[in-house]
Protein backbone atom coordinates (compact mmCIF):
# COMPACT_ATOMS: atom_id res chain seq x y z
CA UNK A 1 0.00 0.00 0.00
CA UNK A 2 1.76 3.46 -0.70
CA UNK A 3 0.54 6.70 1.58
CA UNK A 4 -1.99 7.60 -0.61
CA UNK A 5 -4.43 4.61 0.01
CA UNK A 6 -3.42 4.44 3.45
CA UNK A 7 -3.84 8.12 4.90
CA UNK A 8 -3.77 7.03 8.59
CA UNK A 9 -0.26 5.31 7.74
CA UNK A 10 1.83 4.86 11.28
CA UNK A 11 4.96 7.52 11.42
CA UNK A 12 8.41 5.89 11.75
CA UNK A 13 9.53 6.67 15.69
CA UNK A 14 11.26 10.14 16.86
CA UNK A 15 10.20 12.83 19.36
CA UNK A 16 7.18 13.55 19.93
CA UNK A 17 5.36 17.31 21.07
CA UNK A 18 3.71 17.50 23.55
CA UNK A 19 -0.12 16.44 23.02
CA UNK A 20 -1.84 20.47 24.04
CA UNK A 21 1.11 21.68 21.37
CA UNK A 22 0.36 18.98 18.41
CA UNK A 23 -3.66 20.20 19.24
CA UNK A 24 -2.91 23.89 19.03
CA UNK A 25 -1.05 23.40 16.31
CA UNK A 26 -4.22 21.77 14.36
CA UNK A 27 -6.30 25.24 15.53
CA UNK A 28 -7.10 28.02 13.26
CA UNK A 29 -7.66 30.14 16.14
CA UNK A 30 -3.99 29.90 17.62
CA UNK A 31 -2.89 31.33 14.12
CA UNK A 32 -4.39 34.08 15.08
CA UNK A 33 -2.82 34.85 18.11
CA UNK A 34 1.19 35.71 19.60
CA UNK A 35 1.24 31.56 21.04
CA UNK A 36 1.99 30.51 17.77
CA UNK A 37 5.38 32.18 17.83
CA UNK A 38 5.82 30.91 21.22
CA UNK A 39 5.31 26.93 20.40
CA UNK A 40 7.58 27.77 17.22
CA UNK A 41 10.41 29.12 19.46
CA UNK A 42 10.22 26.10 21.88
CA UNK A 43 9.97 23.57 19.01
CA UNK A 44 12.66 25.37 17.15
CA UNK A 45 15.06 25.71 20.55
CA UNK A 46 13.89 21.73 21.89
CA UNK A 47 12.29 19.52 18.88
CA UNK A 48 13.21 21.22 15.49
CA UNK A 49 11.54 18.75 13.87
CA UNK A 50 8.62 17.02 15.97
CA UNK A 51 5.65 14.73 15.65
CA UNK A 52 2.63 15.70 16.47
CA UNK A 53 -0.14 13.88 16.68
CA UNK A 54 -3.47 15.92 17.31
CA UNK A 55 -6.85 14.02 17.50
CA UNK A 56 -8.71 14.35 14.52
CA UNK A 57 -5.48 14.38 11.85
CA UNK A 58 -3.37 12.05 10.80
CA UNK A 59 -0.11 12.75 12.58
CA UNK A 60 2.87 14.46 10.87
CA UNK A 61 6.41 16.21 11.64
CA UNK A 62 6.98 19.53 11.75
CA UNK A 63 10.01 21.19 10.69
CA UNK A 64 10.48 24.79 12.26
CA UNK A 65 14.38 25.66 11.77
CA UNK A 66 14.89 27.79 8.44
CA UNK A 67 17.68 25.34 7.27
CA UNK A 68 15.64 22.60 7.49
CA UNK A 69 12.26 23.92 5.52
CA UNK A 70 14.86 24.69 3.02
CA UNK A 71 16.71 21.53 2.56
CA UNK A 72 13.26 19.65 2.13
CA UNK A 73 11.92 21.95 0.03
CA UNK A 74 14.58 22.02 -2.42
CA UNK A 75 14.59 17.84 -2.41
CA UNK A 76 11.28 18.07 -4.06
CA UNK A 77 12.24 14.17 -5.37
CA UNK A 78 12.64 12.52 -1.93
CA UNK A 79 9.91 15.08 -0.39
CA UNK A 80 6.90 15.58 -2.76
CA UNK A 81 4.25 17.50 -2.64
CA UNK A 82 1.13 14.97 -4.22
CA UNK A 83 1.62 11.85 -2.89
CA UNK A 84 -0.61 13.31 0.31
CA UNK A 85 -2.60 16.18 1.04
CA UNK A 86 -0.47 19.20 -0.10
CA UNK A 87 -2.18 21.40 2.70
CA UNK A 88 -3.25 21.06 6.39
CA UNK A 89 -6.20 19.05 6.56
CA UNK A 90 -7.77 16.77 8.71
CA UNK A 91 -8.18 13.00 8.44
CA UNK A 92 -12.32 13.50 7.49
CA UNK A 93 -10.95 15.99 5.01
CA UNK A 94 -8.33 13.72 3.21
CA UNK A 95 -11.16 11.00 3.41
CA UNK A 96 -13.90 13.08 1.74
CA UNK A 97 -11.34 14.13 -0.84
CA UNK A 98 -10.64 10.50 -1.46
CA UNK A 99 -14.08 9.75 -2.13
CA UNK A 100 -14.88 12.42 -4.13
CA UNK A 101 -11.26 11.88 -6.28
CA UNK A 102 -9.81 8.92 -5.28
CA UNK A 103 -6.98 11.01 -4.28
CA UNK A 104 -5.87 13.14 -1.41
CA UNK A 105 -7.04 16.31 -3.27
CA UNK A 106 -9.92 17.98 -4.63
CA UNK A 107 -8.63 20.20 -7.08
CA UNK A 108 -5.63 18.73 -9.69
CA UNK A 109 -2.88 21.26 -10.00
CA UNK A 110 0.73 22.82 -9.90
CA UNK A 111 0.69 22.57 -6.10
CA UNK A 112 0.05 18.92 -6.27
CA UNK A 113 2.09 17.79 -8.87
CA UNK A 114 5.24 16.39 -8.99
CA UNK A 115 8.62 15.65 -11.13
CA UNK A 116 8.38 15.83 -15.05
CA UNK A 117 4.73 16.29 -14.96
CA UNK A 118 4.97 19.93 -12.86
CA UNK A 119 7.80 21.02 -14.67
CA UNK A 120 5.41 20.93 -17.50
CA UNK A 121 2.42 22.37 -16.36
CA UNK A 122 4.45 25.35 -14.23
CA UNK A 123 6.34 25.73 -17.89
CA UNK A 124 3.20 26.71 -19.42
CA UNK A 125 2.70 29.61 -17.88
CA UNK A 126 6.01 30.45 -16.12
CA UNK A 127 7.31 33.26 -18.96
CA UNK A 128 4.01 35.18 -17.54
CA UNK A 129 5.24 35.37 -14.18
CA UNK A 130 9.01 36.88 -15.01
CA UNK A 131 10.19 40.15 -14.88
CA UNK A 132 10.34 40.56 -18.95
CA UNK A 133 6.39 39.99 -19.57
CA UNK A 134 6.03 41.02 -15.65
CA UNK A 135 7.61 44.87 -16.89
CA UNK A 136 4.99 44.64 -20.08
CA UNK A 137 1.97 44.29 -17.15
CA UNK A 138 3.34 47.16 -15.11
CA UNK A 139 2.04 50.12 -16.52
CA UNK A 140 -1.95 48.34 -15.83
CA UNK A 141 -0.94 47.31 -12.48
CA UNK A 142 0.52 50.84 -11.51
CA UNK A 143 -2.91 52.18 -12.83
CA UNK A 144 -4.79 50.53 -10.63
CA UNK A 145 -2.79 50.88 -7.69
CA UNK A 146 -3.50 54.95 -8.40
CA UNK A 147 -7.06 53.91 -8.59
CA UNK A 148 -6.34 52.01 -4.99
CA UNK A 149 -4.95 54.91 -3.43
CA UNK A 150 -7.56 57.54 -4.50
CA UNK A 151 -9.77 55.52 -3.12
CA UNK A 152 -7.79 55.46 -0.07
CA UNK A 153 -7.93 58.89 -0.45
CA UNK A 154 -11.54 59.40 -0.69
CA UNK A 155 -12.73 57.57 2.45
CA UNK A 156 -12.34 61.01 5.25
CA UNK A 157 -9.10 59.96 6.53
CA UNK A 158 -10.12 56.39 8.41
CA UNK A 159 -10.65 53.53 7.26
CA UNK A 160 -10.24 49.07 7.65
CA UNK A 161 -7.06 49.13 5.46
CA UNK A 162 -7.60 45.09 5.64
CA UNK A 163 -10.94 45.54 4.63
CA UNK A 164 -11.08 48.57 1.53
CA UNK A 165 -7.35 48.64 0.59
CA UNK A 166 -5.75 45.17 0.91
CA UNK A 167 -8.35 42.38 -0.11
CA UNK A 168 -9.57 44.54 -2.79
CA UNK A 169 -6.51 45.84 -5.14
CA UNK A 170 -4.41 41.97 -5.00
CA UNK A 171 -7.97 40.41 -5.99
CA UNK A 172 -8.70 42.91 -8.91
CA UNK A 173 -5.00 42.38 -10.33
CA UNK A 174 -5.15 38.71 -9.95
CA UNK A 175 -8.55 38.80 -11.79
CA UNK A 176 -7.47 41.11 -14.61
CA UNK A 177 -4.27 38.94 -15.51
CA UNK A 178 -6.59 35.66 -15.44
CA UNK A 179 -8.92 37.20 -17.77
CA UNK A 180 -11.84 37.94 -15.49
CA UNK A 181 -14.38 40.59 -15.67
CA UNK A 182 -15.35 43.02 -12.82
CA UNK A 183 -18.58 41.59 -12.64
CA UNK A 184 -17.97 38.15 -11.59
CA UNK A 185 -15.30 39.09 -8.96
CA UNK A 186 -17.36 38.59 -5.47
CA UNK A 187 -18.93 35.02 -7.46
CA UNK A 188 -15.37 34.34 -7.64
CA UNK A 189 -14.49 34.99 -4.33
CA UNK A 190 -17.51 33.32 -2.89
CA UNK A 191 -16.75 29.77 -5.20
CA UNK A 192 -13.22 29.56 -3.90
CA UNK A 193 -13.70 30.51 -0.13
CA UNK A 194 -16.27 27.51 -0.41
CA UNK A 195 -14.16 25.52 -1.96
CA UNK A 196 -11.30 25.33 0.45
CA UNK A 197 -13.66 25.50 3.32
CA UNK A 198 -13.66 28.68 6.12
CA UNK A 199 -11.72 28.15 9.16
CA UNK A 200 -12.34 31.70 10.58
CA UNK A 201 -15.51 32.40 12.39
CA UNK A 202 -16.53 35.39 10.64
CA UNK A 203 -16.57 33.50 7.48
CA UNK A 204 -17.24 29.73 8.93
CA UNK A 205 -20.34 30.33 10.43
CA UNK A 206 -22.63 29.76 7.67
CA UNK A 207 -21.44 26.37 7.14
CA UNK A 208 -20.91 25.71 10.84
CA UNK A 209 -24.55 24.35 11.04
CA UNK A 210 -24.23 21.64 8.25
CA UNK A 211 -23.27 17.96 8.43
CA UNK A 212 -20.38 16.44 6.58
CA UNK A 213 -22.24 15.25 3.46
CA UNK A 214 -23.82 18.96 3.32
CA UNK A 215 -20.54 20.17 3.57
CA UNK A 216 -19.21 18.25 0.93
CA UNK A 217 -22.09 19.15 -1.12
CA UNK A 218 -21.05 22.57 -0.89
CA UNK A 219 -17.79 21.97 -1.95
CA UNK A 220 -18.05 19.57 -4.50
CA UNK A 221 -21.16 22.82 -5.60
CA UNK A 222 -18.21 25.31 -5.57
CA UNK A 223 -15.64 22.92 -7.66
CA UNK A 224 -18.87 22.01 -10.34
CA UNK A 225 -19.57 25.86 -10.30
CA UNK A 226 -15.85 26.86 -10.95
CA UNK A 227 -15.29 24.23 -13.65
CA UNK A 228 -18.54 25.43 -15.05
CA UNK A 229 -17.48 28.93 -15.00
CA UNK A 230 -13.62 28.34 -16.37
CA UNK A 231 -15.08 26.23 -18.43
CA UNK A 232 -16.84 28.96 -20.74
CA UNK A 233 -13.95 31.37 -20.22
CA UNK A 234 -11.84 28.68 -22.10
CA UNK A 235 -14.06 28.14 -25.21
CA UNK A 236 -14.12 32.05 -25.45
CA UNK A 237 -10.35 32.13 -25.43
CA UNK A 238 -10.33 28.88 -27.94
CA UNK A 239 -12.42 31.30 -30.21
CA UNK A 240 -10.94 34.70 -29.59
CA UNK A 241 -7.47 34.47 -27.88
CA UNK A 242 -6.23 37.77 -25.91
CA UNK A 243 -2.85 38.38 -24.28
CA UNK A 244 -3.97 36.99 -20.81
CA UNK A 245 -3.67 33.77 -18.99
CA UNK A 246 -6.61 32.43 -19.84
CA UNK A 247 -5.96 32.09 -23.18
CA UNK A 248 -2.17 30.46 -22.72
CA UNK A 249 -4.42 28.12 -20.12
CA UNK A 250 -6.81 27.30 -22.55
CA UNK A 251 -4.49 26.51 -25.50
CA UNK A 252 -2.43 24.46 -23.43
CA UNK A 253 -0.77 21.13 -25.05
CA UNK A 254 1.53 18.58 -23.20
CA UNK A 255 3.10 15.63 -25.04
CA UNK A 256 0.89 16.51 -28.16
CA UNK A 257 -2.33 16.54 -26.61
CA UNK A 258 -4.31 19.39 -25.40
CA UNK A 259 -4.87 19.14 -21.58
CA UNK A 260 -8.01 18.03 -19.55
CA UNK A 261 -10.51 20.32 -17.85
CA UNK A 262 -9.45 19.32 -14.72
CA UNK A 263 -6.17 20.32 -15.30
CA UNK A 264 -7.34 23.45 -17.08
CA UNK A 265 -9.46 23.94 -13.66
CA UNK A 266 -7.35 23.34 -11.40
CA UNK A 267 -4.56 25.81 -13.13
CA UNK A 268 -7.18 28.64 -12.83
CA UNK A 269 -7.63 27.87 -9.16
CA UNK A 270 -4.22 27.63 -8.12
CA UNK A 271 -3.48 31.41 -9.99
CA UNK A 272 -7.05 32.39 -8.85
CA UNK A 273 -6.62 31.66 -4.86
CA UNK A 274 -2.77 32.17 -4.47
CA UNK A 275 -2.59 35.62 -5.98
CA UNK A 276 -4.79 37.34 -3.52
CA UNK A 277 -4.86 37.18 0.02
CA UNK A 278 -1.37 35.67 0.50
CA UNK A 279 -0.52 39.58 -1.31
CA UNK A 280 -3.18 41.12 0.66
CA UNK A 281 -1.81 40.00 4.10
CA UNK A 282 2.03 41.29 3.34
CA UNK A 283 0.38 44.45 2.10
CA UNK A 284 -1.70 44.80 5.61
CA UNK A 285 1.41 43.93 7.36
CA UNK A 286 3.75 46.83 5.75
CA UNK A 287 0.90 49.13 6.68
CA UNK A 288 0.60 47.87 10.43
CA UNK A 289 4.23 48.39 10.46
CA UNK A 290 3.83 52.06 9.15
CA UNK A 291 1.07 53.02 11.73
CA UNK A 292 2.94 51.82 14.45
CA UNK A 293 7.13 52.23 13.94
CA UNK A 294 7.67 55.54 14.68
CA UNK A 295 9.99 57.40 11.64
CA UNK A 296 9.29 54.38 9.59
CA UNK A 297 6.61 56.94 7.37
CA UNK A 298 9.18 59.49 7.09
CA UNK A 299 11.96 57.11 6.55
CA UNK A 300 10.70 55.34 3.32
CA UNK A 301 8.63 58.64 2.11
CA UNK A 302 12.22 60.43 2.10
CA UNK A 303 14.15 57.72 0.43
CA UNK A 304 12.12 55.80 -2.11
CA UNK A 305 15.16 53.14 -2.38
CA UNK A 306 13.97 52.01 0.68
CA UNK A 307 10.56 50.55 -0.81
CA UNK A 308 12.13 46.89 -1.77
CA UNK A 309 13.43 46.66 1.46
CA UNK A 310 9.91 47.59 2.69
CA UNK A 311 8.26 45.22 0.56
CA UNK A 312 10.66 42.02 1.55
CA UNK A 313 10.57 42.46 5.31
CA UNK A 314 6.62 42.83 4.89
CA UNK A 315 6.77 39.56 3.22
CA UNK A 316 8.92 38.11 5.87
CA UNK A 317 6.67 39.63 8.99
CA UNK A 318 3.30 38.86 7.12
CA UNK A 319 4.59 35.28 6.20
CA UNK A 320 0.88 34.53 4.78
CA UNK A 321 1.50 31.11 3.95
CA UNK A 322 2.43 29.37 7.44
CA UNK A 323 2.41 25.94 6.37
CA UNK A 324 2.50 23.64 3.15
CA UNK A 325 3.15 19.79 3.47
CA UNK A 326 5.38 17.38 1.83
CA UNK A 327 5.89 13.66 2.65
CA UNK A 328 8.50 10.96 2.48
CA UNK A 329 8.98 9.19 -0.46
CA UNK A 330 11.86 6.95 1.21
CA UNK A 331 13.56 6.62 4.71
CA UNK A 332 15.09 9.93 4.82
CA UNK A 333 16.69 12.52 7.30
CA UNK A 334 15.79 15.91 8.28
CA UNK A 335 17.95 17.73 10.30
CA UNK A 336 19.65 14.73 11.53
CA UNK A 337 15.94 13.31 12.65
CA UNK A 338 15.11 9.87 10.61
CA UNK A 339 11.11 9.87 9.53
CA UNK A 340 9.96 7.13 7.50
CA UNK A 341 8.88 6.07 3.71
CA UNK A 342 5.50 7.71 3.60
CA UNK A 343 5.37 10.09 6.82
CA UNK A 344 3.40 13.30 6.47
CA UNK A 345 5.80 16.46 6.53
CA UNK A 346 4.88 20.31 7.46
CA UNK A 347 6.88 23.29 6.66
CA UNK A 348 6.31 25.80 9.05
CA UNK A 349 7.31 28.56 6.53
CA UNK A 350 5.85 31.52 9.88
CA UNK A 351 8.57 29.90 12.24
CA UNK A 352 11.61 29.31 9.47
CA UNK A 353 10.75 33.49 8.95
CA UNK A 354 11.51 34.02 12.60
CA UNK A 355 14.15 31.79 13.05
CA UNK A 356 17.13 33.51 15.36
CA UNK A 357 19.48 31.47 13.85
CA UNK A 358 19.40 33.28 10.32
CA UNK A 359 17.69 36.80 11.46
CA UNK A 360 18.49 39.19 13.99
CA UNK A 361 15.94 40.02 16.57
CA UNK A 362 13.49 37.98 14.11
CA UNK A 363 10.54 40.04 15.45
CA UNK A 364 11.38 43.15 14.84
CA UNK A 365 10.27 44.59 11.57
CA UNK A 366 13.28 45.91 10.35
CA UNK A 367 14.09 47.59 6.76
CA UNK A 368 18.13 46.91 7.30
CA UNK A 369 18.23 43.57 7.12
CA UNK A 370 20.40 42.81 4.39
CA UNK A 371 20.24 40.27 3.34
CA UNK A 372 16.96 38.96 3.77
CA UNK A 373 17.11 35.58 3.11
CA UNK A 374 12.91 35.12 4.23
CA UNK A 375 11.32 32.05 3.06
CA UNK A 376 7.21 33.07 2.75
CA UNK A 377 7.34 31.94 -1.19
CA UNK A 378 8.89 28.68 -0.57
CA UNK A 379 12.29 27.27 -2.45
CA UNK A 380 12.95 24.47 -5.08
CA UNK A 381 10.96 22.99 -7.75
CA UNK A 382 7.51 24.97 -5.93
CA UNK A 383 8.51 28.28 -5.24
CA UNK A 384 5.41 30.81 -5.79
CA UNK A 385 5.16 31.66 -9.31
CA UNK A 386 3.82 34.62 -8.63
CA UNK A 387 6.57 36.42 -6.49
CA UNK A 388 7.77 38.53 -9.21
CA UNK A 389 4.19 39.86 -9.37
CA UNK A 390 3.56 39.94 -6.00
CA UNK A 391 6.59 42.47 -5.25
CA UNK A 392 5.72 44.47 -8.23
CA UNK A 393 2.18 44.77 -6.92
CA UNK A 394 2.85 45.73 -3.61
CA UNK A 395 5.47 48.15 -4.76
CA UNK A 396 3.46 50.04 -7.28
CA UNK A 397 0.78 50.35 -4.34
CA UNK A 398 3.58 52.11 -1.73
CA UNK A 399 4.74 53.89 -4.56
CA UNK A 400 1.72 55.68 -5.55
CA UNK A 401 0.16 55.38 -1.75
CA UNK A 402 3.68 56.82 0.52
CA UNK A 403 4.00 60.44 -1.39
CA UNK A 404 0.30 61.22 -0.61
CA UNK A 405 0.59 59.69 2.78
CA UNK A 406 1.37 62.42 5.59
CA UNK A 407 0.47 60.31 8.65
CA UNK A 408 -0.95 57.37 10.11
CA UNK A 409 -1.87 55.63 13.27
CA UNK A 410 -3.70 52.82 14.65
CA UNK A 411 -7.59 53.75 15.05
CA UNK A 412 -8.72 50.65 16.81
CA UNK A 413 -7.02 46.62 17.61
CA UNK A 414 -6.07 44.70 14.73
CA UNK A 415 -7.02 41.80 14.29
CA UNK A 416 -6.00 38.62 12.64
CA UNK A 417 -8.12 35.69 10.13
CA UNK A 418 -7.72 32.34 12.23
CA UNK A 419 -6.42 29.84 9.81
CA UNK A 420 -4.06 27.19 9.55
CA UNK A 421 -3.25 27.72 5.90
CA UNK A 422 -3.22 31.46 4.65
CA UNK A 423 -3.29 34.01 7.44
CA UNK A 424 -2.88 37.77 8.20
CA UNK A 425 -4.57 40.77 9.31
CA UNK A 426 -8.23 40.54 8.77
CA UNK A 427 -9.03 44.38 10.51
CA UNK A 428 -6.74 47.23 10.43
CA UNK A 429 -8.39 50.26 11.39
CA UNK A 430 -6.21 53.21 10.97
CA UNK A 431 -6.91 56.83 10.86
CA UNK A 432 -4.58 58.78 8.07
CA UNK A 433 -3.99 62.39 6.61
CA UNK A 434 -3.11 62.06 2.96
CA UNK A 435 -2.89 64.77 0.39
C1 LIG B 1 3.13 37.72 -0.84
C2 LIG B 1 2.43 36.99 -1.67
C3 LIG B 1 2.61 35.50 -1.87
C4 LIG B 1 3.10 34.55 -1.02
C5 LIG B 1 3.62 34.73 0.41
C6 LIG B 1 3.05 33.28 -1.73
C7 LIG B 1 3.50 32.07 -1.20
C8 LIG B 1 3.62 30.90 -1.92
C9 LIG B 1 4.20 29.68 -1.43
C10 LIG B 1 4.77 29.47 -0.03
C11 LIG B 1 4.16 28.76 -2.43
C12 LIG B 1 4.79 27.37 -2.38
C13 LIG B 1 3.85 26.22 -2.47
C14 LIG B 1 4.54 24.90 -2.20
O1 LIG B 1 5.72 24.84 -1.88
O2 LIG B 1 3.87 23.87 -2.32
C15 LIG B 1 3.50 29.39 -3.55
C16 LIG B 1 3.24 28.79 -4.75
C17 LIG B 1 2.52 29.37 -5.76
N1 LIG B 1 2.13 30.69 -5.85
FE1 LIG B 1 2.41 32.11 -4.46
N2 LIG B 1 2.52 33.50 -2.97
C18 LIG B 1 2.24 34.84 -3.10
C19 LIG B 1 1.72 35.48 -4.22
C20 LIG B 1 1.36 34.86 -5.39
C21 LIG B 1 0.80 35.50 -6.53
C22 LIG B 1 0.56 37.01 -6.67
C23 LIG B 1 0.54 34.52 -7.46
C24 LIG B 1 -0.04 34.61 -8.84
C25 LIG B 1 -0.80 35.50 -9.32
C26 LIG B 1 0.97 33.26 -6.88
C27 LIG B 1 0.89 32.04 -7.50
C28 LIG B 1 1.45 30.87 -7.03
C29 LIG B 1 1.41 29.62 -7.75
C30 LIG B 1 0.75 29.37 -9.10
C31 LIG B 1 2.08 28.68 -6.95
C32 LIG B 1 2.30 27.18 -7.24
C33 LIG B 1 3.70 26.97 -7.78
C34 LIG B 1 4.05 25.52 -7.94
O3 LIG B 1 3.55 24.66 -7.19
O4 LIG B 1 4.85 25.22 -8.83
N3 LIG B 1 1.46 33.50 -5.62
N4 LIG B 1 3.20 30.70 -3.22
Amino acid sequence: MNAISQPNAPMGSGPVMPADMAQKLATPAVYATEELHDIYRWLRTNMPVARAEPEGFDPFWVVTRHADILAVSKNNAMFPSGDRATTFVNAAHVRRNHQITGCPHLVKSLVTMDGPEHRQYRGLTQGQFMPGKLRERAPAIHALAEEVVATMASLGGECDFAVDVSMPYPLRVVMEILGVPPEDYAQMLRLTQEMFGPQDPDTAKAMAALDASQYSAIVQGAVDGLTTYFSAISNDRRANPRDDLATLIANAVINGEPIGTAEEVGYYIIVATAGHDTTSSSISGIMWALATQPGLLDRVRADPALLPALVEEGIRWATPVKTFMRSAAEDAEIGGQPVGKGDWIMLAYASGNRDEAVFEDPFAFSIDRKPNPQLAFGFGAHTCLGQHMARLEMQALFEAMLPRLESVELNGEPEFIQSVFVNGLKRLPIRFRMR
